[in-house]
């Protein structure tokens, strides 16, 4: 008889996901968009059984992205060279991309892995764009998860510098959609439910491929 996975507990923040990946033996995950390496450290170092994590990251500065993590070039390798010093303990796990989202989803199977972090660009089409590129990417009763569970005035009102309304072409929205809209979105044609961390200023959503 098939059965179900169990539903998603709550977390009140990310770093509670590494209960649910050692919970369900998970083994193999990714994450787009990795900056200093700071969230992968916090799960690879709980995550005693991983197998595979894949990082994936641009580390190099772009026209338009008007986000706090897009530094000039020479800082982009100063902060490349800082995940892979932080993340040399995993090294056998890890699987550098250093590209494009949209082009290093090439390099990963479909149906492969187990956990999917996506925390890279932030606006509007640039997530619905990874989340569309990625969930192939993920194996049935997979994990798919991400970064900054917000819209625009959300942003605005945490963080008033940030501004997550052009798209990688340059295209500002006039509509308050980033995160939160796309995510709500992608899960909404798939009947999925979206859960996000209680307990956080830049909360995480999280949800399951049961399909
Ligand atoms: C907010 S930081 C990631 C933080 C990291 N997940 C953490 O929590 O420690 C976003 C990163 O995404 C990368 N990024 C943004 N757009 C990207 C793209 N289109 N392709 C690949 N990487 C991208 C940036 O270079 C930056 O390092």
């Amino acid at each position: 008889m098939l059965s179900l996975p169990e539903p998603l507990p709550l977390y009140s923040s990310r770093n509670q996901f590494v209960e649910l990946i050692a919970n369900e033996r998970l083994t193999t995950g990714a994450e787009i968009g990795v900056q200093r390496g700071i969230f992968s450290e916090i799960l690879l170092r709980n995550w005693t059984n991983c197998a595979e994590y894949h990082v994936i990251d641009l580390w190099a500065h772009q026209k338009h992205y008007l986000d706090g993590a897009n530094v000039r070039d020479n800082l982009q390798e100063t902060t490349y060279q800082m995940a892979r010093q932080r993340l040399k303990r995993f090294e056998k796990v890890l699987h550098y991309h250093r590209n494009f989202s949209n082009l290093a989803v090439v390099e990963l199977k479909d149906d492969s892995l187990d956990f999917i972090y996506i925390d890279a660009r932030h606006d509007y089409v640039g997530v619905w764009e990874d989340l569309k590129l990625y969930w192939p990417k993920l194996k049935r009763n997979g994990i798919f998860a991400g970064h900054d569970y917000l819209d625009l005035s959300e942003v605005k009102a945490r963080a008033p510098k940030e501004d997550w309304s052009v798209d990688a072409y340059g295209v500002r929205r006039t509509d308050n959609k980033a995160v939160k809209s796309a995510v709500n979105e992608f899960a909404k044609e798939r009947s999925l439910q979206v859960l996000q961390t209680s307990q956080e200023k830049y909360p995480s959503w999280y949800l399951r491929k049961y399909l």
